[in-house]
């Protein structure tokens, strides 16, 4: 079954973080069934699925991205059974459902990792992970840094000879995919969640699962989460193609097919490597997902991004926040101007040709917050003194303070596993809910246009577009079909060029386009067609 023309190519995702979306248990941490009862808000944002990141059996050292058991639930999010709940509810609204999986390394605490280490050098066990021997200096084998800071090697319990490589904290030694069986086991897990229903996966650190052979010292020392990219013998190695090539088969023995897409956090045209047409269907703009507010910045990546398109035939995947990355009303300058940006941020998002994708609370415009030093729990924090708990703090969903601004039920709460900070609740759910400027409003209008658009062929999935900065920093993205995405990044109002408006993050003064805004321009008959359907005003 082929997969062109398939309901990702146009799609918002919605990129759900379970610990701190909603808490039905009252413990203060978020769980399955807490997605269940808020999936009436999920389908209310008019995004087309979710992506769930990790809720499978962890000790939740990365919160998650440690995985003990790749097919169970862990018992701090539900059960299996939950899952299927949430997977039911969620298809009932129309949403779709994909998991993140992680094939690059697991947790210190899978059977597989104890029963190597337990039956040690020489058993079928200690090849499914990169174990060696220390170097002459007797420290680590070789001078590869973790992505979390400090050595990528700590010593195998019980031995002062034999070390294990983890790309990223202690708990989570790398797999060998120079090893079949590890990718026998991954092809397991992947039938396993796509015949649970699952229409997805996210795949953790795509790029990273084959590391150069011999595993020979590095000339670079990357320090930072995405410096890995630069250290060519670490990541991004030839035979990963291969894994995706298989994958993309046994994601089309479905129907229909299920949806395959990568965390490659390479330059664009590394990266569009694993969307050629028999790899993944997308991988992460990550050229873009890291800008701040820079609009030559935009323009070079956006037409990068396009020539890669033409090379490779897959549009680009964009995002602007994710569970890793400071939150973009923070990162484009705080404060109102900060919150400006992010609405324009999450108008041109959805405006550019491809698919998007958006993280919880990105469509309130949370700002980052500063998570007391005592109270974060990052494991980047502790070993590279970068925290991204700031961006992973419990949703406000109410405006008043009890149950953690109602992310766990009031009566039991437990304070939530991160604190919120004061004046959470201004930001709250129920508080945008009503109001027609809020950011809220903002993101259900832009979903409901952008389907009517897609609807009326104004907007075309995979259509090509052209890259323009102009005077004043008026960035324009021309889409082939002529709908055009104007964004304000200088520091004056900018006239908008010919068409229609459909969306603009700000009020326009007539046609300007005030700083720090975004719009959404088609022609007069697209415009009439959304005015008829009751969607636009006359
Ligand atoms: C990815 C995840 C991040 C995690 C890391 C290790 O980058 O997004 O949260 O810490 O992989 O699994």
């Amino acid at each position: 079954m082929s997969s062109d023309g398939a309901w990702w190519t146009s799609s918002v995702i919605y990129e759900v973080y379970p610990r701190s979306f909603a808490d039905s248990s009252g413990n203060g941490v978020g769980d399955l069934r807490g997605i269940v009862e808020r999936m009436p808000y999920i389908a209310s944002l008019g995004v087309d699925g979710i992506w769930l990141t990790p809720f499978q059996v962890s000790p939740q050292v990365d919160q998650g991205y440690d995985i003990a058991d790749y097919c169970d639930v862990d018992p701090m999010f539900g059960t299996l059974a939950d899952f299927d709940e949430l997977l039911a509810a969620a298809h009932a609204s129309g949403v779709k459902v994909l998991i993140d999986l992680v094939p690059n390394h697991t947790s210190i605490e899978h059977p597989l990792f104890r029963k190597a280490v337990a039956e040690g050098p020489g058993s079928d066990a200690w090849d499914l992970f990169h174990f060696a021997e220390g170097g002459a200096d007797g420290g680590p084998p070789n001078n590869w840094i973790s992505v979390f800071g400090g050595p990528a090697w700590s010593r195998v319990p019980g031995s002062r000879e034999l070390w294990y490589l983890h790309l990223f904290s202690p708990a989570q030694p790398d797999w060998n995919w120079r090893n079949p069986a590890v990718g026998d086991y991954f092809e397991g897990v992947l039938r396993f969640w796509f015949e649970r229903g699952a229409d997805g996966v996210r795949i953790d650190v795509a790029h990273g699962l084959y590391k150069a052979e011999g595993l020979p010292d590095s000339p670079v020392v990357p320090t930072v989460i995405d410096g890995l990219r630069s250290n060519p013998l670490v990541m991004d190695q030839e035979p990963v193609h291969d894994v995706y090539r298989r994958w993309r088969r046994i994601a089309e023995e479905y129907d229909p097919p299920r949806l395959l897409v990568g965390e490659v956090n390479l330059e664009p045209e590394r990266a569009g490597r694993y969307t050629r047409p028999d790899e993944m269907h997308q991988t992460f703009a990550f050229a873009f997902v890291r800008l701040g507010w820079q609009p030559e910045e935009w323009v070079r990546v956006g037409r990068e991004l396009e020539s890669v398109r033409r090379t490779y035939g897959s549009s680009p995947t964009w995002a602007l926040e994710n569970h890793d990355l400071v939150r973009s009303a923070s990162r484009f300058g705080g404060g109102e101007r900060g919150v400006a940006r992010a609405r324009a941020g999450l108008v041109a998002l959805l405006g550019f040709p491809g698919g998007a994708y958006v993280f919880q609370g990105q469509e309130l415009a949370l700002p980052e917050v500063d998570v007391p030093v005592s109270e974060r729990l990052d494991p980047m924090w502790f070993r590279g003194g970068v925290s991204r708990d700031g961006v992973r703090v419990p949703l406000p969903w109410t405006s008043r303070a009890e149950g953690a601004h109602g992310f766990s039920p009031a009566e039991v709460a437990a304070p939530p596993w991160l604190p919120q900070p004061e004046g959470w609740g201004e930001h709250a759910v129920e508080a945008q809910d009503s109001a027609s400027d809020s950011t809220l409003a903002l993101f259900r209008r832009a979903t409901r246009i952008r389907r009517a658009l897609l609807a009326a062929g104004a907007f075309v999935a995979d259509e090509a577009a052209t890259w323009d900065l102009r005077e004043d920093g008026l960035l324009l993205c021309e889409r082939d079909g002529g709908a055009v995405v104007a964004v304000a990044m200088g520091e004056r109002p900018v006239p908008l060029p010919d068409g229609k408006v459909v969306l603009a993050s700000a009020p326009l003064d007539g046609r300007m386009l005030p700083p720090d805004a975004a719009a959404w321009l088609v022609g007069g008959d697209v415009h009439a067609r959304l005015v008829t359907s009751g969607l636009l005003p006359e």
